[in-house]
């Protein structure tokens, strides 16, 4: 195809969460519009099949694979190098895998794993990556957040949810966390070129709650026929992610291409710099002083 057509030509696009649902919509949206698409999945012939697909919808192959599962840290930084060493340019990230547990587990890092998908991996790999955001500016950090975000409290003397953990308030604060890291990140990023926004997509028919057994994955599976398509739910992403419209808008959070507001708490600058510096030592970005 002809790249410099679709106005995304010549730029590269991270796409965590590209195998399903919200990222592969988006994938093979962006790469339409020409853009070098890589995508991060976690099962190699799965992701692979994905790939394939994404050029045969886009009629673009410059799509790629990084493999990385992102509940992992040394993964995540695995997965920021491997990204540097082929790629000189990000004109956008976008964090957007995420999931929901019905029960509390840990990844092998020892931290409950639906703060560490979800908030934690994309707190690391923004921060890894942000050279190679700066030397591309203009260029946009997009974190795909939830609605889910008004169940959800910020509890820092239980951010890991040992004394108590239910899967959708819990997956809440974690969506609230991504709202949180997108004002605080928009701020920290301010006169860099580099803007940060995060959406709610919607009620989108995926494979979001399968990963689940029993009433969880029921009620997203009965939901699924009167959900927004994938398509649809990344529409406000791709909009993000390309349009001239939103060019130097940043610490904004979106739904249906209009920003919408967040809960008191993100725009509180104080639980902002305690989550930014939990996540930095959570991480081992920066070490407990
Ligand atoms: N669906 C909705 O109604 C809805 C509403 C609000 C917000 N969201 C948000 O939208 C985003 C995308 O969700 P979706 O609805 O598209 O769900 P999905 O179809 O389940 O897709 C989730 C993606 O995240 C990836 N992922 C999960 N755990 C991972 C890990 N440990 N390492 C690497 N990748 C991992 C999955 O990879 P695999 O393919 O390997 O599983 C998949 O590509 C999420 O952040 C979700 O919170 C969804």
């Amino acid at each position: 195809m002809d790249k410099s057509n679709g106005g995304m030509g010549g730029k590269t696009v991270l796409i965590t969460g590209g195998t399903s649902g919200i990222g592969k919509a988006a994938a093979v949206a962006l790469a339409a519009m020409g853009a070098n698409v890589v995508i991060v999945g976690r099962n190699q012939e799965r992701s692979e099949a994905t790939v394939e697909e994404i050029r045969a919808r886009s009629h673009n192959e410059s799509v790629e694979l990084m493999l990385a599962d992102l509940s992992v840290q040394a993964e995540v930084r695995g997965l920021a190098e491997e990204f540097q060493e082929r790629h000189d340019r990000l004109d956008v990230l976008a964090n957007n895998a995420g999931l929901v547990q019905s029960k509390r587990t840990e990844t092998q890092d020892g931290i409950e794993t639906t703060l560490a998908i979800n908030h934690l991996a994309p707190f690391l790999l923004t921060n890894l990556l942000l050279g190679r955001l700066e030397k591309s500016a203009p260029s946009r950090v997009i974190t795909v957040s939830s609605e889910a975000q008004r169940w959800g409290t910020m509890d820092f003397e239980d951010i890991q949810s040992r004394r108590k953990y239910r899967g959708f308030p819990v997956y809440g604060m974690t969506k609230l966390a991504n709202i949180m890291f997108t004002y605080e990140l928009a701020g920290r990023l301010n006169g860099t070129g580099v803007s940060a926004n995060c959406l709610h997509p919607g009620s989108v028919g995926t494979n979001f709650g399968q990963n689940n057994r029993g009433p969880m994955a029921l009620f997203f599976r009965t939901f699924k026929p009167f959900m927004r398509s994938p398509e649809q739910g990344a529409d406000t992403l791709v909009w993000l992610a390309s349009s001239p419209e939103v060019e130097g808008v940043s610490g904004k959070y979106f739904l249906d291409r209009k920003e919408i507001e967040a809960k008191s708490v993100a725009y509180d600058r104080a639980a902002r710099r305690r989550l930014w510096k939990i996540s930095e030592e959570l991480t081992g970005l920066k070490v407990a002083a």
